[in-house]
């Protein structure tokens, strides 16, 4: 007996003959087999930190895993995946968007921003990352880089008048250290050298 044999039905047997069960009435059994692995993959070109990037990627590549795992940027984290956390916060059109949560695809044509495009062209760290570190805004730093993305568009969308105003415009994103207080300061000290530049 061969080894496939003696396992027994595979589960990509057991789904073409559920598929084509379901299918009968309608119309003549497929002799095709499932694809587990089906993909559609295409051209993207990217825009991101002023640089265009071209790859082929799955139309369901998210932005983070594009950015992650195709352009080598890892500054924006992937902590939940699903939406909930905020550590996969980037700029699209200046505007904070949930990486995982947005397919690459989305943002053609439109200008992504990363934590490593927040500093001046001769490394001159961004008011807002300065901040981050005279205030010590964070501990283990996973969550940083969203936490410093959506600040700047917080201070630049003028939700951050009041240390309320912070806490509720920053409260998409999530710190498992608790480093609340301090990255409220940073944000606070942020602001005035914002409006100062
Ligand atoms: S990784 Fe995107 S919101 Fe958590
Ligand atoms: S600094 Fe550790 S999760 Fe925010």
């Amino acid at each position: 007996m061969s080894d496939a044999a003696a396992r027994g039905p595979s589960r990509r047997f057991f789904l073409g003959a559920t598929a084509g069960a379901a299918a009968a009435p309608m119309a003549p059994v497929s002799a095709q087999p499932v694809r587990e692995d089906a993909s559609i993959a295409g051209p993207v070109a990217l825009t991101v930190n002023g640089r265009e990037y071209h790859r082929q990627l799955d139309v369901r590549t998210t932005l983070l895993d594009a950015l992650r795992e195709h352009l080598g940027l890892t500054g924006a984290k992937k902590g939940c995946d699903h939406g909930q956390c905020g550590a996969c916060t980037v700029l699209v059109d200046g505007r904070r968007v949930l990486a995982c949560l947005t397919l690459a695809r989305a943002v053609e044509g439109r200008e992504v921003t990363t934590i490593e495009g927040l500093a001046g062209p001769n490394g001159d760290l961004h008011p807002m990352q300065a901040a981050f570190i005279e205030a010590d805004g964070f501990q283990c730093g996973y969550c940083t880089p969203g936490q410093i993305i959506s600040a700047v568009a917080c201070v630049q969308e003028g939700h951050a008048e009041s240390d309320d105003a912070i806490r509720e415009y920053m409260s998409g994103n999530l710190c498992r250290c608790a480093a609340y207080p301090r990255i409220v300061e940073a944000i606070r000290a942020a602001r005035q050298r914002m409006r100062a530049a």
